[in-house]
């Protein structure tokens, strides 16, 4: 049999024989991912301006505490410490927040555009070494599964903001009517693309059937599989859309709020 000797040579930080924009994908993770971060920080600590009538920002729900009507606790508890700065918002958004982070699509991501492990395939990187994921902090990414489990719950709580985002309160008889509006629209369409991202996690799909031995045996188990798996083609997309309009929903409550924009009421 013919032998092959393949020689491998150590490069430098960057050298590659690829002759495509491999830099690009890299340079829009970090700055797609850069902007969310600043934005969700800036609006988790403003705590104000997150409600507008039947609308909650997707950022501050849900309300645990909070000055608006959407608190299922009432406002800012007494024993809250002084020198804790205190937004509704800081109460829950680790657990979506964990989920992004520790999400199998956006590690391999930001692994390439934030530390360069390594830029891109085939693009040498600029250690020596391999560190993996088994000590802190990266081990703490064996947790997706279990901020899988919080985000769920948090896509059923979406799905009811959006629900009420559908009930508006009559100005002349006081009661609530079903009516449709743009933030009702956005509010709706941004449960959809997170549930569409959270039923398409690798976890998930793992979880109600994956780990079936014989899926062909389970028809409920397999019918899961097959629609976890289907929205799990396109994780990265879903990734993106949900990260884009999250955002975009707070930001749409927000200027509702301050009496920036109108909403445009259909019915
Ligand atoms: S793998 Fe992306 S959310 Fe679980």
């Amino acid at each position: 049999m013919a032998e092959t000797n393949i020689l491998f040579e150590r490069r430098g930080f960057g050298q590659t024989s690829r002759k495509d924009l491999w830099w690009v994908q890299p340079v829009s993770v970090f700055l797609g991912l850069s902007a969310f971060i600043v934005y969700a920080t800036w609006a988790a600590f403003q705590g104000e301006y997150y409600a507008f009538g039947n609308y909650l920002s997707p950022f501050y729900s849900p309300e645990i505490f909070g000055s608006s009507p959407h608190s299922i606790f009432g406002p800012k508890p007494d024993w809250w410490p002084m020198i804790v700065p205190f937004s509704p918002a800081l109460l829950i958004l680790w657990a979506p927040g964990g989920m992004r982070f520790t999400c199998y699509y956006y590690r391999g991501a930001y692994y390439k555009a934030f530390w360069a492990d390594p830029p891109a395939c085939s693009v040498s990187e600029p250690r020596k070494k391999y560190w993996g994921e088994n000590r802190l902090p990266l081990i703490m990414q064996n947790l997706h599964r279990y901020f899988m489990y919080l985000a769920v719950i948090f896509v059923f709580i979406l799905i009811y903001d959006a629900w009420k985002g559908l009930w508006f309160v009559n100005a002349a008889t006081g009661e609530e009517q079903f009516g449709l509006a743009v933030g009702s629209i956005v509010l709706a369409m941004n449960a959809t693309l997170l549930g569409g991202y959270t039923f398409g996690c690798h976890s998930f799909r793992h979880l109600v059937g994956g780990f079936k031995n014989q899926l062909s045996k389970a028809p409920v188990q397999r019918t899961l599989y097959n629609c976890s798996s289907c929205l799990n083609r396109r994780h990265k997309n879903w990734a993106w859309a949900s990260l884009f309009w999250v955002a975009f929903s707070d930001l749409y409550v927000r200027l509702c709020a301050m009496g920036i924009i109108t909403d445009l009421r259909f019915f």
